[in-house]
């Protein structure tokens, strides 16, 4: 390798740029206030993160775009995800020093960022259009917003990354590919639904006969058992799924939704550990979302009260819903409801458990 001129650690990391790119507003208008630093530095770390988030994203995409995803390829989306989560929790974390500010300080410059608010972070809206957050899925007052408040430039590239193929997608193509809903000859879902049949008799027969339930208590649980039969139902029949999803229940399909559950209850076997452990690494991505959105609406209580925000929404109340609203793979989260104890899942017969066996049966002595 040639060797250029010696690289100079400042230079590099271009930190004249990055150092002098915390202009205060408060400063401008000759009224410095001491706190506003921290909270540029505050938003371009942020900013920074999710830049690293949307790189690690958009590698994932690539990779699951591929007609087949070798296993090679599968780890290292899994390696991926987990990075990403271990950014989420540094922006978790962070909202700790973002609360050394309190009220008082913050409204030394509050007045001065008038319209400018995080809810137009551009990143922050690729990330979410990345995971699979589409306009349909928003409120109204959150497209309002994007119509009205972000620039013509962000909102194309918005518009031209909500308009790819998300990650949420492609995760159900490739749930979708994968060969779990038919076994030749073994009726594997007839023989699930016999073992759920056998769980929610046993469930019937514990509830029934606990002497500390009274009348009305008793009838609610039994109803909700019988509640408890029709998503099982619902799962393994195809018209009523559909309903589900005209509905919004859920967004994943049926077939993806099977063979998720199949990876679920075999999750053991090597062939199934890796897709297993990327579906946990989504529900992550989505819960770290979730915190990271819940930490940000009770901080933002805590500093404006029932105050609106500076980009004009209702403030608290807004991110709220957003937080309940804007997560991407909560079909994942779910899938529990269609889980039965291990000692009753359908025992494999050994061509299929070969066949998940693969990787270390060619070890075998
Ligand atoms: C004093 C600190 C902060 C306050 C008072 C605050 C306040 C708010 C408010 C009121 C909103 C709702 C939109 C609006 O009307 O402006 C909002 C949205 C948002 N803020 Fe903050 N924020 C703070 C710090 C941060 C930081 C450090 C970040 C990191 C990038 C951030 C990112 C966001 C994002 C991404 C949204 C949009 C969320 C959504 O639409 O679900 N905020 N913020």
């Amino acid at each position: 390798m040639k060797i250029q001129s010696p690289v100079y650690y400042g230079d590099y990391l271009q930190l004249p740029k990055i150092l002098s790119a915390q202009v205060t507003e408060s400063g401008k208008h000759g009224k410095p206030a001491h706190d506003e630093t921290l909270f540029i530095i505050i938003h371009q770390t942020y900013e920074l993160w999710f830049k690293q988030i949307l790189h690690e994203l958009d590698s994932v995409r690539v990779s699951l775009q591929q007609p087949f995803v070798p296993s090679t390829e599968l780890s290292v989306v899994q390696s991926r995800l987990e990075r990403v989560t271990a950014i989420q929790q540094i922006l978790i974390d962070q909202i700790t020093v973002m609360e050394t500010m309190t009220t008082l300080d913050f409204m030394e410059f509050r007045d001065y960022l008038v319209p400018a608010s995080g809810f137009q972070s551009l990143q922050f809206r690729l990330i979410e259009a990345t995971l699979g957050i589409k306009p349909e899925h928003r409120m109204e007052v959150e497209k309002q917003f994007f119509t009205s408040r972000l620039k013509a430039e962000d909102r194309a590239t918005l518009e031209a990354t909500e308009a790819r193929v998300s990650i949420f997608e492609l995760i159900q193509a490739w749930l979708e590919r994968m060969p779990f809903s038919h076994f030749g000859d073994f009726n594997f879902w007839g023989e699930y639904s016999r073992a759920v049949e056998k769980m929610l008799a046993q469930d019937r027969e514990i509830i029934s006969t606990n002497p500390i339930l009274d009348e009305r208590t008793l009838t609610i649980e039994l109803k909700n058992l019988d509640l408890s039969r029709e998503s099982f139902n619902t799962l393994l029949d195809a018209t009523r799924f559909a309903e589900w999803k005209t509905s919004g229940k859920v967004r994943l399909s049926q077939s993806a939704h099977l063979s998720a559950v199949f990876i679920y209850l075999y999750r053991d076997y090597p062939a199934l550990q890796m897709p297993f452990r990327i579906l946990n690494s989504l529900v992550e991505v989505d819960e770290k979302f979730t915190t990271w959105r819940y930490r940000h609406a009770i901080m933002v209580q805590r500093i404006l009260g029932t105050k609106i925000g500076t980009g004009g929404s209702s403030g608290h109340d807004y991110l709220k819903s957003t937080t309940e609203r804007n997560r991407a793979f909560v079909d994942f989260f779910n899938l529990a409801t269609f889980l039965i104890p291990k000692e009753m899942t359908p025992k494999l017969p050994k061509e299929i458990r070969d066949q998940l066996d693969i990787v270390y049966d060619n070890f075998r002595t």
